[in-house]
């Protein structure tokens, strides 16, 4: 499949990076919104709340920009948020099990707030932190330096852990996130950004039609309560195959047992890699009608694959416009769900002395 970046040609726009006030929370921290418009046509802005990703304007073949990502208008809907639309999730993206690890010989009890679970970091988890946010050019790149300090027990988690997140935006319509973190006593993490897509725009319709191929020949399956069961299994002969492009719709509603625990995709697929932490290509997507695709790359060894199987209309979104059933869907670079209690997958522990670091690009494309 050959794809393009948008061409600037079509899509004449100011460039540059414009920041502005996004309202108070409840508890009186003041939020702030940043555009950053580069001349490739794409266009992203994000809050310092959460660091969410609140749109993503993508031009098509004929220039004409789309919001491709889901989320809301104000901010008192981000504060209420439950899905973490477009924002940065951590100290760990995923499942534990019961909220339980132990580390050096102590147990440590997380918040469980997913069916007895803990779930992207707790019930205050990076989302709803509001994050230092510096703007910065470099050549004709636009970014964002995000910080935030999460203190020593914050929701069960050891150590005081210091994260950085970069957003940057190339003239090549590539949105390249870098996050870094140390801590000053062993803790694990895995951080993520949690946007969902719609390459037909956000509110106009599901994701079933969107075309995926993933670069992974196998996946995690998972029990009753979305932990994965430790096994790494082949997506051979499985709704779970990717490795070819697929319609997301075209086996879903397959009576498969692991589609019906999930209600649909919401597992890790555990990327092919041929040296670990290289920045490698991940997952292709595809909306056939507009043509507008994304390539994304990561140096994570898993990408969570989740089709908005609990997004149910119930809440509004922008314009107004309902969430709806399977309207978005994530894949959310990553390590494994629950690892701190599985030996056998990658390590997520950082130790003091040491940085965690991580890649993700996300290359916005208009296939041929
Ligand atoms: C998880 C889903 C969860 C959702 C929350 C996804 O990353 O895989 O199970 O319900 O986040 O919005």
């Amino acid at each position: 499949m050959s794809s393009r970046s948008p061409d600037p040609n079509r899509t004449a726009s100011t460039s540059g990076i414009r920041r502005e006030p996004f309202g108070t929370t409840a508890d009186g921290r003041a939020v702030e919104r940043f555009t950053l418009a580069s001349a490739s046509g794409v266009t992203i802005s994000v809050l310092s709340f959460g660091g969410v990703i609140q749109s993503i304007l993508v031009p098509d073949r004929s220039g004409k920009p789309v919001d491709v990502t889901l989320g809301y208008d104000t901010l008192a809907e981000y504060e209420k948020d439950k899905s973490y639309l477009g924002a940065l999730v951590g100290r760990y993206a995923n499942r534990i099990r019961a909220g339980r690890f132990s580390l050096d010989g102590r147990d440590f009890t997380l918040a469980q707030n997913a069916g007895g679970n803990h779930l992207h970091g707790g019930t205050r988890g990076f989302n709803k932190a509001v994050w230092t946010v510096e703007p910065f050019e470099d050549g004709d790149d636009l970014g964002l330096a995000l910080q935030h300090v999460s203190p020593d027990g914050d929701e069960g988690y050891p150590g005081t852990l210091r994260v950085r997140v970069t957003y940057r935006l190339t003239t090549n319509g590539e949105l390249a996130i870098d996050f870094s973190a140390t801590t000053d006593a062993a803790t694990p993490v895995n951080l993520t950004q949690h946007a969902y897509f719609n390459l037909a725009g956000s509110g106009s319709g599901d994701i079933l039609g969107h075309v995926l191929e993933l670069n992974a020949s196998r996946f995690t399956p998972v029990d009753a309560t979305l932990i994965p069961t430790g096994e790494l299994r082949s997506v051979r002969g499985t709704p779970f195959d990717f490795s070819t492009p697929e319609t997301v719709g075209a086996r879903i509603g397959e009576d498969d047992e692991q589609l019906r625990l999930a209600g649909g995709y919401d597992h890790t697929f555990v990327l092919d890699r041929s040296a670990a932490n290289e920045l490698a290509l991940a997952a292709r997507l595809t909306d056939p009608t507009s043509r507008r695709g994304i390539d994304i790359y990561t140096t994570e060894p898993g990408i969570q694959f989740y089709t908005g199987n609990f997004l149910d209309g119930t809440v509004m979104g922008k314009g107004g416009v309902p969430h709806r059933y399977r309207s978005g869907l994530a894949l959310e670079t990553q390590h494994f769900p629950n690892s701190p209690n599985e030996p056998a997958f990658p390590s997520t522990i950082l130790h003091p002395g040491t940085e965690h670091r991580s890649r993700t690009v996300y290359h916005f494309v208009v296939r041929d």
